[in-house]
């Protein structure tokens, strides 16, 4: 493979997600803001992480808490002001930190002044700014189409001042915008330049696929899935053929990178967010790598802890995104269960993962509280902040259980667990309520304690992150997979090159000690797992090394 001696900043870059909502309160009123995250730079520093995302802060009335935005270009005041925001820009780039905005360009809240005009009367100029259709027939009995919504149900709503009715994809009250009027497309294009403009080195891209749907509105077919998964977007028995995915999309991906291209000194870059197998998601770099930069990976968020399963995900994706093509892997973020969760929250499991996903080729998001192993938190349907959770309330449990999934987001919301004191330091304010419940177990799980504990989860991240940021061959080097013998079923292994550098990668994915095969003599273990590993002891007669049951090592070779 030949990679070129130098490469973009985002390409080497690790990403931390932060959700504002949960972060840091620093005015008491129980919600994360923007003071908030400023004061805790320092810690994502001491992280070392390299670029901030941040979920939405713009003005919204908080009903998909900001994926549901009534002013592109401002701050909401429950997070803080537009100078709040200038200060973070300026002290994360002085930290030569970068920061990402979550843009939701597919639909607006439908309290955006643009939405209540437009549904105000037909003649309205902002009418065509949104999707409206006239129903089957007369009194809006039924809806103009098929489509369903992402979150099951009818994708229309219908008003009765104008007798039609307005598409959504997500939610009832997200509007979809209409991207085939030019006005609404260069409204947003230049709200991408306004961003830029005042520094932001990248966007993620909310629900990108479903910017354009067919303009006939045809009816979407049958399938027999009920719930949708990464690989296929089909869902609640229907296939989402023409309502997502559309070559416009595609279009307007490269538009968009044409626009951030403008920009440099640093570069910008896009990522976006899609559902759909990994052929699919590939179109949307573009014929010439023109479009997104980026497109997240989530295939290893329905994955059982099995190395086989692990492999074969990353040898698909290593085959179909070959350099220049850089992979995006996430392990959680604001809308999936907590990692650690998934595996009984398992620490030493957690310790495998993060290695590989710090050991891989391309970009690594990492969730808010993953480096701290903070867990998933149990929610009622029936109390839920989330408005997918409410959707779902009469759903029993047990039910949900079953299908192995978590309806209301909540529970990998809660706020960010600092340190042992009332609402885990997250709120200044003891007796606020923050607003999301924070479990109990913050006394055990938290910053403070892990920074005080060499061995915590916490310091196996940073110190990941500080080898990778070391290493070129980890950060931009190819990727091979080592094959290994029967005996070490269970585990995966491969090999990152970059010029000279050579770096290997073990990982037992299971609890039996393994005897792993070894052909070098020079070699140093950069890293174990297991806190205090003290030497790997190879045996140079029979080339071979121990690896102990779920650990993992990074081996560099001289
Ligand atoms: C994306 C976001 C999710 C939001 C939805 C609608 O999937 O990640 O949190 O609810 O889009 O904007």
């Amino acid at each position: 493979m030949n990679i070129p001696s130098h490469s973009k900043w985002w390409q080497k870059t690790v990403v931390y997600q932060i959700y504002p909502r949960s972060f840091k309160d620093s005015t008491g009123n129980g919600i994360g803001d923007l003071k908030g995250i400023i004061s805790k730079i320092d810690y994502l520093e001491r992280l070392g992480v390299e670029t901030i995302w941040f979920s939405p802060f713009f003005t919204s009335p908080q009903e998909d808490h900001g994926y549901d935005v009534e002013d592109y270009r401002n701050i909401d005041p429950e997070y803080g002001t537009m100078k709040d925001f200038e200060e973070l820009i300026k002290n994360l780039h002085e930290k030569d930190m970068k920061i990402v905005l979550d843009l939701v360009l597919n639909h607006t809240s439908s309290k955006h002044p643009w939405f209540i005009e437009s549904a105000s009367s037909k003649d309205n100029p902002k009418r065509d700014w949104y999707i409206w259709r006239d129903g089957k027939e007369s009194l809006g009995k039924k809806p103009p189409n098929n489509w369903k919504s992402m979150t099951g149900g009818l994708a229309w709503k219908y008003f009765e001042n104008t007798d039609q009715w307005v598409y959504f994809h997500f939610l009832p009250f997200q509007p979809d915008l209409n991207y085939r009027n030019p006005e609404v497309k260069k409204e947003m294009l230049d709200t991408c330049r306004f961003w830029l403009d005042k520094g932001v080195d990248g966007f993620r891209l909310d629900i990108f696929h479903t910017i354009y749907e067919r303009e006939d509105l045809r009816d979407n077919p049958f399938i027999l899935q009920l719930f949708p998964s990464d690989d296929k977007e089909a869902s609640f028995f229907q296939n989402h053929v023409y309502d997502v995915h559309l070559p416009e999309t595609i279009d307007f991906a490269i538009d968009l990178r044409n626009l951030i291209d403008e920009y440099s000194n640093p570069d910008r870059f896009l990522v976006g967010e899609l559902s759909g197998n990994i052929d699919i998601l590939k179109k949307y770099y573009g014929s010439e790598n023109n479009g997104l930069n980026l497109v997240f990976l989530f295939q290893f968020t329905s994955k059982p802890f099995n190395a086989e399963e692990f492999e074969q995900v990353l040898r698909d994706i290593e085959q179909k995104f070959p350099y220049p093509y850089t992979p995006t892997y996430v392990l959680g973020n604001h809308d999936r269960m907590r990692y650690i969760s998934r595996f009984g929250n398992k620490t030493v499991k957690a310790r495998i993962l993060a290695t590989l996903q710090l050991t891989l080729r391309g970009v690594p998001f990492i969730y808010y509280g993953e480096e701290i192993g903070m867990e998933n938190v149990k929610f009622k349907l029936s109390e839920s902040e989330d408005p997918i959770g409410r959707k779902f309330w009469w759903l029993p449990i047990s039910q949900i259980k079953k299908m192995g999934i978590s309806l209301t987001r909540d529970g990998c919301r809660t706020p960010m667990q600092w340190d042992d004191s009332p609402h885990a330091g997250f709120t200044p304010n003891e007796n606020a309520e923050p607003w999301l419940r924070i479990p109990k177990n913050y006394k055990q799980i938290n910053v403070i304690n892990a920074e005080n504990n060499p061995e915590s989860l916490l310091n196996c991240y940073k110190r990941l992150l500080d080898i990778r940021k070391n290493n070129t061959a980890l950060q931009m080097g190819s990727l091979d997979f080592i094959d290994l013998k029967r005996e070490n079923k269970g585990c995966l292994a491969y090999q990152r090159l970059f010029q000279k550098q050579k770096i290997t990668i073990y990982l037992n994915f299971t609890k039996k000690k393994k005897t792993i095969e070894f052909p070098y003599d020079n070699f140093e273990l950069v890293f174990s797992t297991t806190p205090n590993r003290a030497k790997l002891k190879s045996n140079n007669q029979n080339k071979y090394f121990k690896l102990k049951g779920f650990e993992g090592v990074i081996i560099k070779i001289k």
